[in-house]
């Protein structure tokens, strides 16, 4: 299942890199524009020319797409590979990678012509959406038919992967549920379905991330035991049961029954409390040699296992509804969505990117960028803490205001969000750090391999030839 560094790379393999190497562009590139966003939403008249309602969604939905992109290659290069089943499987998922890209492509050129159409997160024109449907049966298919071939019980991240493949379909169906009038005619029926959706697609790409977690955490300590230990299987349940249930904490300031939210409230936060309880017991028992054969992914679950727990504390805080009365629509939110999804998800898969390049060509990366990666790291993580701490202050500020106008209310949260983007360029230029090398050498992978292919394929007809 796995390869060693020297191991010739095969199908699935390339398809996974190519994946990789595209979510590492699209995290590149919103950093950029989180941080242009950021600097515009305080001095509006910065770069004229530049929209708000423009770089809003083009950093979001490229920091969405990092996130599918890189979990779904990671799961592409670490599937079997099994001959039976490889050249069908091969071309479905290049004919996903093309419509994938093709569409993002086109997705971007919408944002930036400023055709919009579509909801919150998905703004792109509806059209656009059922080449992303076809994906996800395409991704789906492959899936379940690489996966099944599998002879002994599945460990917990195949289950994680086949669920978080699945219940992606489902809320992402449901979150064009609004294009039905019955649902678009009723403000409150639309609003409810809208982010009871986004909560459960939150907990669909949770599995696919997770489950690259244990992954690695597996093949790192070479322990069978941690993807089919009982906590693992706790983890994949709550997670379950959180993405069927657990976005009522979305839809607090929407009137309906009060136990569908307090019961909400009871499951919501338990999965993070597992994620990093596992994480923890993971890190306990590595040998110091282990820790320091793997030294790049093992930090990057290291700095998630800590993110983890900063995280629960502000996630418990937001949950208590008389307290979401106040955050709901604030910067509290967003330091929520964004401390979840850098602090946990980036550094997941920034782990999963490190261990592959590990996996293809051992510690080439280490020795050669060293000094750029540590800085990096420390950057990020540095300042991801002042980022976050400066977004809560702004968020709680605004939430707790009852002075004079909005102006006044604006005025005085400026200073944060001054900070908070200053905050953001440390973090892009520590992520920045982190992906320029890890750029290079994946698509050195990519693209050699495919120089490798031309050159035999050259050979093979010379030879015919002669
Ligand atoms: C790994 C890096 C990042 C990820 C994964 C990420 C993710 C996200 C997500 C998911 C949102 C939507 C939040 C919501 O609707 O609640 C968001 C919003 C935003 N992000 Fe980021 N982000 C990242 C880095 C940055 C950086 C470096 C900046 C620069 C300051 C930035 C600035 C913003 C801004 C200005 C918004 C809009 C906030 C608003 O509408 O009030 N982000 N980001």
């Amino acid at each position: 299942m796995e390869q060693s560094p020297t191991a010739p790379p095969n199908t699935h393999n390339d398809i996974g890199l190519r994946f990789m190497l595209l979510g590492l562009g699209a995290l590149a590139a919103s950093l950029l524009f989180g941080v242009l966003g950021a600097f515009k939403f305080l001095y509006p008249e910065f770069i004229e020319g530049l929209a708000f309602n423009k770089l809003r969604p083009l950093h979001v939905s490229l920091a969405i797409s990092w996130i599918f992109l890189t979990a779904i290659g990671g799961i592409y290069y670490y599937l079997p590979h099994i001959p039976s089943l490889s050249a069908f499987s091969t071309r479905v998922a290049r004919w996903h990678f093309w419509i994938y890209l093709v569409t993002g492509l086109a997705i971007l050129a919408a944002y930036a012509l400023g055709r919009f159409g579509g909801r919150e997160y998905w703004e792109f024109p509806p059209l656009l959406a059922l080449p992303i449907f076809a994906t996800w049966i395409m991704f789906g298919t492959n899936y379940f038919r690489i996966a099944r071939q599998r002879r002994t019980a599945w460990p917990v991240y195949y289950w994680m992967w086949g669920t978080g493949i699945v219940f992606f379909f489902l809320t992402f169906t449901e979150s064009y549920l609004w294009l039905i009038p019955y649902f678009r005619e009723n403000m409150l029926r639309e609003i409810a379905v809208q982010w009871k959706s986004y909560g459960s697609l939150v907990g669909s790409w949770n599995m696919l991330v997770y489950g690259t977690a244990l992954y690695l955490m597996e093949r790192i300590s070479g322990d069978e035991g941690v993807a089919r230990s009982k906590m693992a299987f706790g983890l994949y349940f709550l997670g379950l049961f959180n993405l069927m249930f657990g976005w009522a904490h979305h839809t607090y300031p929407v009137p309906f029954a009060a136990w569908v939210r307090d019961f909400a409230y009871l499951v919501s936060m338990t999965e993070l409390f597992l994620l990093g309880k596992i994480i923890w017991d993971w890190r306990a028992s590595l040998t110091a040699l282990q820790k320091f054969q793997h030294r790049r992914p093992y930090r990057f679950l290291f700095a998630s296992d800590m993110w983890v727990f900063a995280n629960l504390v502000l996630a418990l805080v937001i949950s208590v509804p008389a307290l979401n009365l106040f955050t709901h629509g604030t910067h509290v939110i967003v330091a929520h969505t964004m401390g979840t999804t850098i602090g946990i998800n980036t550094m997941i898969l920034l782990a999963s990117v490190f261990y592959v390049l590990e996996q293809r060509i051992g510690q080439d990366v280490e020795i050669r960028h060293a000094r750029p990666l540590n800085a990096g790291f420390w950057l990020a993580n540095g300042s991801l803490l002042v980022f976050l701490a400066a977004l809560l202050a702004a968020g709680l500020i605004k939430g707790t205001y009852d002075g004079g106008s909005f102006q006044e209310m604006m005025e005085s949260i400026e200073p944060f969000l001054l900070v908070f983007a200053v905050a953001g360029v440390g973090l892009m230029i520590g992520f920045w750090l982190l992906l320029i090398p890890a750029m290079g050498h994946m698509s050195g992978l990519v693209f050699a391999r495919r120089y490798d292919r031309i050159g035999a394929r050259q050979a093979g007809e010379r030879a015919a030839g002669d």
